[in-house]
């Protein structure tokens, strides 16, 4: 009983906190001047910790690759448990006739304990009813709920723990049908549907709510092992928390047989866009990895330190890492890994990185040169790769193996984006 008073008096504490503080707030220290980058050395992807040359493909697969792994897993992070055996899904609607017979709408109910009192995610999954089955797929967490990224009236309201949004329908922590469809501009549905696409999407706060509350709730205790209280200094955070429920999620889409669970695309913006690399590195079924705006901590390299710096993420958000992570504030050199090699730990699968212009927090040439030294892993696997070597001009989407865009605009998930999205997945995903 103490134990539990503890841990809700610091949820709720947390939760006052949250609610008064701007979180991730950008300090005025921050570098935006290309010129006082630090001088950096990046680790080369191509080379073993003993000093050995990564020369052939294999190699890569059983020493390069496994070892890149444990280090983002030890460092960066933390490292996950794997399916739960008692999991069990459940579908708890389904409409073969939704947005006006464009669509079959499905939700389904991932039951983490199989018990149905338990924790519990909930997708939503659109699938083209006129194209034929079984159909390719983007999975993507949410922000703000299910409901928020179609007006679509059937859909179930999430009841879970939000940010107050009351501009957005969200009060008292919870959504109410003010909050339908608010989030619609980022999710061009009809747009997905006509090129035969299918979306599924949970609420990424009903696997770990997006506040430090010390791992209390969350899929985190779950896992404890007898009297541990908290994830230990090389184990899950939020964001490894949130890939991992995209990995069950996969488990469940692997189940329908509408989808073709050999093409689901993972694709996820900013702290999300962090998530959907993690997950893409991690679980090979995800065909194609898409990165929004991810920034730092996803695609942009850390020893750049340009716009937000690992010192600055692991402040504002300290439970997003693995507790080992916080040795690199200010400390970015001794980092046995750098994020271009989170981008090619998902080679030769498809992956696209997208930056917008006026993202500088994000640092669009740091995501830019992720991408472009993720290369020469790409080209070792017999991939074409990045088809550049600089920058491209804005607006303009190269497409190789590695797909790369600048944006006009803000941190957002754009129309534009999409487009880029969807026509890359018709030349790599088919
Ligand atoms: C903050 C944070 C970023 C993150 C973003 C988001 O700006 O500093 O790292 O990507 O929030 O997820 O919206």
């Amino acid at each position: 009983m103490r134990s539990f008073l503890t841990a809700s008096a610091l949820i709720a504490a947390a939760a006052i906190v949250l609610q008064s503080r701007p979180l991730g707030a950008q300090p005025k220290d921050t570098n935006y001047d290309e010129s006082k980058v630090p001088a950096y050395e990046l680790p080369d992807p191509l080379r073993l910790s003993s000093g050995e040359r990564v020369a052939d493909a294999e190699t890569w697969r059983s020493e390069r690759r496994p070892e890149l792994l444990k280090l983002f897993q030890t460092h960066v992070y933390g490292k996950s448990p794997g399916r739960p055996e008692e999991m069990t899904f459940e579908v708890t609607s389904t409409d073969d006739e939704a947005l006006g017979g464009k669509a079959i709408r499905k939700e389904a109910s991932v039951y983490f304990t199989g018990e149905k009192s338990g924790p519990r995610m909930d997708l939503l999954i659109y699938l083209p009813r006129a194209a034929e089955k079984p159909v390719p797929v983007f999975l993507a967490l949410n922000f703000g709920g299910n409901h928020t990224i179609h007006p679509d009236p059937e859909i179930t309201l999430s009841r879970r723990w939000m940010r107050n949004r009351p501009d957005r329908g969200v009060v008292n922590n919870r959504a109410t049908e003010e909050s339908r469809g608010a989030s619609a501009n980022r999710w061009p549905v009809e747009t997905i549907l006509d090129r035969g696409y299918g979306l599924a999407t949970i609420y990424y706060g009903d696997i770990d709510t997006d506040f430090d509350d010390g791992f209390q709730n969350g899929v985190h205790p779950l896992f404890y092992k007898e009297g541990q209280t908290k994830p230990a200094a090389d184990e899950w955070g939020s964001i490894a928390a949130w890939a991992w429920g995209l990995s069950r999620a996969l488990d469940y889409l692997e189940t329908d047989d509408a989808v073709d669970h050999e093409r689901v695309a993972v694709m996820g913006h900013s702290r999300l866009g962090k998530t959907a690399l993690w997950a893409g590195a991690q679980d090979e079924r995800f065909a194609m990895v898409i990165s929004n705006n991810s920034g730092c901590g996803g695609a942009a390299l850390s020893r750049r330190a340009f716009g937000e710096t690992v010192a600055r993420i692991n402040t504002s958000f300290p439970h997003w890492f693995c507790d080992n992570f916080n040795k690199y504030n200010n400390n970015e050199d001794a980092l046995p890994v750098d994020q271009h090699e989170l981008i090619a730990l998902i080679a030769p699968r498809p992956v696209y990185v997208a930056s917008a212009q006026e993202d500088q927090w994000a640092d669009p040439r740091g995501e830019f040169l992720s991408a472009l030294h993720a290369d020469a892993v790409y080209r070792l696997l017999g991939t074409e790769g990045l088809p550049t070597k600089e920058m491209p001009p804005l607006d303009k989407p190269v497409m190789g193996a590695i797909g790369y865009h600048l944006r006009t605009g803000k941190h957002d998930v754009t129309d534009f984006d999409w487009e880029a999205y969807l026509n890359f997945a018709d030349r790599r995903l088919r």
